[in-house]
């Protein structure tokens, strides 16, 4: 549409402006808010924008896939990728605990940020020239919100880690300050990035770490992305993904049902089927999906998924339940 077209080109303008000749660096979640901040620097400095996707191993099946390939194919961005898997799960291993859990996760999560924030800098310094600026996906609620008014803001990223150049401090550029999360997805269609990306739903920084209920293993990862996609796949072929705010699988990894798969009794694990619907997460109703939908993907889950053999449904609004297990 037309206001699209022109909010984009006057966000480049802007951009371009702010920018000039010098070189940004921006994170990468594989969610809709930073892939659309990206794109849209991008388009107003080309190669003078890096991006960084640090691979937790805590996303959801095909995601990684998702920034790692097709947003690279529909933007040409230039893409660092950090492996961190074993890391995060060498990290996790042998906690339970939630908010432990989120602890190692956003201190992980920084310190391998950091660490690829301070290689790109140092290159760039190789060649005479200096990254200034950090690209965030900051949305017009996030700015009400923290009170936050116009105006520049320097963040400093401290470095913690050894061998590291000393502190990097950046100015900011947020290119979403004005628009609402419907505006965004509208600007990303706009610019031609992936339909999985854009119409992502909400989706948690400690991702299916968060919606494994006890430790989080290699093995429980796998048995959780599969069932999760599933799950997705069918709401999407409903074509009910639109109308739910977010749809969680979560696997009660702690816990065994007894269940008979095939010519035996099995001793597997229950999974949770948590779809909601909410405006703005802070309250949530559960989402009444059509039975038979429900049905096909507890007969796939559970045909397809061979560790899980029980698929239960969450009708809890929130509150009193939160739209998370952890
Ligand atoms: P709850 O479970 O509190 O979640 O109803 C509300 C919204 O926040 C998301 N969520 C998180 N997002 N880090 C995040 O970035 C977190 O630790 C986290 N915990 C919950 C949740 O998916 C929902 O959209």
């Amino acid at each position: 549409t037309w206001t699209m077209v022109n909010i984009v080109e006057e966000q480049v303008a802007r951009i371009r402006d702010q920018i000039g000749d010098r070189r940004a660096i921006c994170g990468l979640s594989g969610g809709v808010d930073s892939a659309v901040a990206a794109a849209l620097v991008q388009r107003a400095i080309g190669d003078r924008l890096t991006c960084v996707f640090v691979d937790h191993g805590l996303l959801r099946k095909g995601e990684a896939e998702q920034v790692e390939r097709d947003f690279v194919a529909a933007t040409g961005v230039s893409l660092h990728v950090v492996d961190a898997q074993k890391r995060f799960l060498d990290a996790l291993s042998g906690v339970s605990d939630p908010e432990a859990k989120r602890k190692i996760i956003g201190r992980e999560f920084i310190r391998v940020f950091e660490a690829a924030e301070a290689e790109i800098v140092g290159d760039a310094a190789a060649h005479g020239e200096k990254v200034q600026f950090l690209v965030q996906g900051t949305l017009y609620p996030d700015v009400v919100e923290s009170g936050g008014g116009a105006g520049t803001s320097n963040i400093k990223s401290h470095h913690n880690v050894g061998g590291l150049p000393e502190d990097l401090e950046f100015e900011l550029v947020e290119p979403l300050r004005t628009l609402f999360k419907d505006e965004v997805r509208l600007v990303g269609e706009q610019l031609g990035l992936p339909a999985e990306i854009v119409w992502r739903h909400p989706f948690p920084g400690p991702g299916l770490g968060i919606r494994i209920i006890g430790e989080v293993t290699h093995d429980r990862l796998e048995i959780l992305r599969e069932a999760d996609a599933i799950a997705r796949e069918e709401l999407t072929r409903a074509g009910l993904d639109r109308d739910i705010w977010q749809f969680p699988v979560v696997l009660l990894a702690d816990v065994r049902s007894v269940g008979v798969q095939g010519d035996g009794r099995t001793y597997g694990h229950p999974v949770v089927l948590r779809p909601v619907t909410s405006e703005d997460a802070m309250t949530a109703d559960w989402a009444r999906l059509p039975y038979d939908v429900l049905e096909t993907i507890s007969t796939r889950i559970t045909n397809e998924v061979r560790e899980v053999n029980r698929v239960t449904v969450d009708i809890t609004s929130k509150p009193p339940g939160t739209i998370e297990w952890e």
